[in-house]
C-alpha cells in the first residue's frame, strides 16, 4: 500500500467526525443477521450533540470525497449530513475538511452500504443522495437503486423520504426510472441532460441550487469527457415487495448499455468530439 494511503488511514483514526465500522463486527451473529451498531437511532444525540432532535438527517451514499455532504452542511445548517463510503482514502478528504473547518453538522461513515439497516433506525433518515454510483452493468443487485437496495433504504427512511440519483450513466438512470415505473413510485424530477437550458426550465421549482452548484470529483471528470449528466429524484414509499423491471419493454439492459457507449474517464477526445460521438451533437 502507498505511503500516502497509509498516512491518510492513520489520520482517519484521529478524526472525531469519522466513524469506521468493521463488517466483521456487524456480522458477528452470522450472515445474514446483522448486529445493530451503537449509533443506530442515536446519530443526532451522539454525533451531532446540540442539534435539534427533529433535524432532518441526509445521507450521501457512495460519497467518495464527500462533496455533497460538505457543501450541503453549509447550505442547510438546520439539517445533519452523513457521507457513507467504503474507501478510507477518499473519505479522508471530506473528513479532513470537516475537522479543519470545524463543521458541526456533517460526519462520515466508513461502511458498506449493504449494512445500512444496522447503522440507521427506521424513520431516522429524511433523504438519500446517490452521487455518481457505479452502474454495475452485470450485477443488478449491486446497483444502488435495485429493489434490493430500495428495500434497505425504505427501512431507514421516513414516510415520504426522497432518493436523489445524479449520474453520468444513462444505463443506471434508465434502469432506475424503470424500477420507479414498475413499482408506481412518485417521480419528483427527471432529466437526461441536467445543464441544458430546456432541463433547467423544466426543473424550475422542483430542485435546489445544490444540484447545479456542487460538482463531485467524478462529475467533474465525466463533464470534462463530454458526458451529459442525468438526474432523477423519487419518493420511496411502497407497500409490499418491490418488483424488478424484468420485461424487455420495462428495461432492456443490452440496448441501454449500447446506447451509453464506452465509459471513458481519461480519454483523449475533447469534450466536443466525445459529445458528437455519443449524442450526435456538440450541445
Ligand atoms: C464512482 S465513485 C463516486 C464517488 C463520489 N460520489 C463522486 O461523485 O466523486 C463511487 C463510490 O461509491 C463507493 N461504493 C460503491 N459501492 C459501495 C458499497 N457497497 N458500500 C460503500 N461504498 C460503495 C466507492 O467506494 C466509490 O467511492
Amino acid at each position: 500500500m502507498g505511503h500516502d494511503k497509509l498516512r491518510k488511514f492513520a489520520e482517519n483514526e484521529t478524526f472525531s467526525c469519522l466513524v469506521q465500522v468493521s463488517s466483521r463486527d456487524l456480522l458477528a451473529d452470522g450472515y445474514p443477521n446483522l448486529r445493530d451498531h451503537r449509533l443506530k437511532g442515536r446519530w443526532r444525540e451522539d454525533m451531532f450533540p446540540g442539534s435539534d432532535p427533529a433535524a432532518p438527517l441526509v445521507l450521501e451514499l457512495g460519497c467518495g470525497k464527500g462533496e455533497y455532504t460538505v457543501d450541503m452542511a453549509g447550505r442547510f445548517p438546520d439539517s445533519v449530513f452523513v457521507g457513507v463510503d467504503i474507501k478510507g482514502a477518499r473519505l479522508w478528504k471530506g473528513a479532513k475538511y470537516v475537522e479543519t473547518a470545524g463543521i458541526r453538522n456533517a460526519a462520515f461513515l466508513r461502511a458498506r452500504i449493504e449494512f445500512i439497516t444496522a447503522l440507521f433506525a427506521p424513520g431516522e433518515v429524511s433523504q438519500i443522495w446517490l452521487t455518481f454510483s457505479d452502474p454495475q452493468f452485470r450485477s443488478e443487485n449491486s446497483r444502488l437503486t435495485s429493489p434490493l437496495f430500495l428495500d434497505r433504504y425504505r427501512r431507514i427512511l421516513k414516510k415520504g423520504g426522497i432518493v436523489h440519483l445524479k449520474t453520468d450513466s444513462r444505463f443506471l438512470h434508465e434502469y432506475t426510472k424503470a424500477v420507479c415505473r414498475v413499482n408506481g413510485l412518485e417521480v419528483i424530477a427527471c432529466t437526461e441532460d441536467l445543464y441544458s437550458e430546456e432541463s433547467r426550465k423544466s426543473l424550475e421549482g422542483k430542485v435546489g441550487d445544490e444540484l447545479y452548484e456542487v460538482r463531485t470529483f467524478y462529475e467533474r471528470m465525466f463533464l470534462e469527457q463530454g458526458y451529459r449528466i442525468n438526474y432523477l429524484s423519487f419518493v420511496i414509499d411502497h407497500e409490499g415487495e418491490y418488483a424488478y423491471p424484468r420485461k424487455p419493454e420495462d428495461f432492456d439492459p443490452d440496448s441501454w448499455r449500447k446506447a451509453e457507449g464506452p465509459r471513458v474517464l481519461f480519454g483523449r477526445d475533447s469534450a466536443e468530439t466525445r459529445r458528437q460521438k455519443l449524442y450526435g451533437s456538440t450541445q
